[in-house]
């Protein structure tokens, strides 16, 4: 039986069809090699491989499973490597399938047989696991420092405007005043809960598969322990069969990233809404804007309009991982190679997403009297004169019933509570003195919400500190 088909090379690497063993004797369709290759996406991964790579040969010459010779070549011929790919003089090919094979094949290209010991006690299985964990890991902590960058532009904009009334809605109808600094901080609330969970996250993704080889474990006498010290890892995967397997980690990550995607969503909606001319409350700077190309006067907030669209990506990435998992039998399955794109545009879409909110929140101007009279428009303090009358000792459900009416006849005459004649509120309820009059406006409402997270400016301010505190350098 004829292994090497004539014109092929007898490196094994170098026709991927042979990379496995002399056993296949046909080679692959093109068709199944283009739909089977990763390597024109996982290329990613580049860095994390070698780095894996680098700490898997220091531990294997330290055991005594290569030669300090074989370690030394692997390390020249890494470094070489390295230095072809950050050039973008690497070759990558899809006959090697993906990024493992195609780094693996150079190293042997360049160094000969210490290039084909490398691989000696590890699989792709608990390699790719490896990988993608090391890159995700990197990934996490870029995406951090941006979460802590939008929660302080948000702090920064909130921070002058704990006395800004605007109206704060239930249903979307004008409920209660609120400043727009409290309005600020609930999104500050959302985005340190998303980076709370990333930082979870960040725990389990950072275990090393790495020695589970195949998926049973090996025959050669690794230090799992001291290729996770080199590499960075908190610890070890414990089981083989779940170290090549899970991918846990990655659907963490999504949920945690569809999640904080979802926030921004929401911010992004309101930014749309309160740009309007109907809303009128901020303006937006120039370059966050577009036009339109039939009508002159537009102004549109494309860059919130997309973040709060892109959101729909990074859930749908979810959705596909978590189905990927599902019903998966142990171990390894060529179905995780679909884990990478889907994570990949996830960080992508999330890390440019916060970037550009966070630059645009920065520059939002605020328009002050806009958001004044939206508050005064919508018997914002219907709620406080209904406690103002707990207070002079009506039961609640009688002093709501009492403001419902003073609304409905303000309403028929198109004025505000404050505006109706003290006579007049007195004829309803009795209980009414001249003193109403303060809880009637925007800041006197604003004033007794002094309760700990109400939007008292006092309280506001408070958590305004805590927030610079947390979130300072
Ligand atoms: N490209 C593969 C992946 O992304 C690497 C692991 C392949 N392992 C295997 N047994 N075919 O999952």
């Amino acid at each position: 039986m004829q292994h090497t088909a004539p014109g092929m090379s007898n490196d094994p690497l170098a026709n991927k069809h042979q990379a496995w063993s002399a056993l296949f004797s046909e080679p692959m369709s093109e068709l199944v090699q283009r739909y089977t290759a990763s390597v024109g996406f996982d290329q990613r991964l580049w860095r994390a491989d070698v780095e894996g790579s680098l700490a898997h040969a220091e531990m294997l010459a330290a055991q005594g499973v290569i030669g300090a010779a074989d370690l030394a070549d692997i390390q020249r011929g890494m470094a070489q490597i390295v230095a072809e790919i950050e050039a973008g003089r690497f070759a990558w090919k899809l006959a090697l399938e993906d990024v493992h094979l195609n780094i693996e094949a150079r190293l042997t290209a360049l160094v000969g047989d210490a290039g084909k010991r490398l691989h000696t006690g590890r699989s792709r299985n608990d390699q790719v696991a490896t990988d993608v964990r090391l890159w995700l890991r990197g990934e996490i902590d870029k995406l951090a420092v941006l979460l802590r960058e939008m929660q302080r532009a948000l702090v920064e904009l909130a921070a002058p405007h704990t006395d800004t009334v605007m109206p704060g809605y239930t249903h979307m109808q004008v409920a209660q005043p609120v400043s727009f600094a409290h309005h600020l901080l609930a999104y500050v609330e959302m985005f340190a809960r998303d980076a709370e969970r990333l930082a979870d996250v960040r725990k389990r993704v950072n275990m090393l598969p790495l020695g589970a080889a195949a998926l049973a474990g090996t025959s050669y006498p690794l230090d799992r322990e001291r290729v996770a010290r080199t590499l960075g890892f908190d610890g070890v995967c414990q089981n083989s069969l779940d170290a090549v397997s899970d991918r846990d980690f990655a659907l963490e990550f999504s949920a945690f990233a569809a999640i904080c995607m979802v926030h921004v969503s929401r911010l992004a909606e309101e930014i749309v809404l309160w740009m309007s001319q109907n809303f009128g409350f901020i303006d937006l700077a120039d370059r966050y804007c577009t036009g339109s190309s039939i009508m002159p006067q537009k102004r549109n907030p494309d860059v919130a309009e997309l973040a709060r669209g892109k959101s729909g990506r990074v859930v749908g990435h979810l959705m596909g991982l978590i189905t990927l998992m599902k019903g998966q039998p142990l171990t390894y399955n060529k179905d995780n190679q679909e884990d990478k794109e889907p994570l990949f545009d996830t960080v992508d879409t999330l890390a440019d997403t916060l970037r550009i909110m966070a630059e645009m929140v920065a520059g939002i101007q605020v328009k002050k009297e806009a958001m004044k009279r939206a508050a005064l428009k919508g018997y914002a303090t219907a709620t406080d004169l209904a406690d103002y009358l707990v207070k002079k000792g009506l039961p609640f459900r009688d002093a709501h019933e009492a403001v419902a009416h003073a609304v409905k006849i303000a309403l028929g005459r198109g004025v505000d509570l404050a505006e109706l004649p003290l006579a007049e509120l007195q004829a309803l309820q009795p209980r009414i003195d001249a003193d109403v009059q303060q809880v009637l406006t925007l800041h006197g409402s604003l004033g007794a919400r002094q309760v700990l997270g109400g939007t008292a400016p006092e309280q506001v301010r408070a958590q305004i500190a805590r927030h610079r505190a947390r979130l300072a350098p």
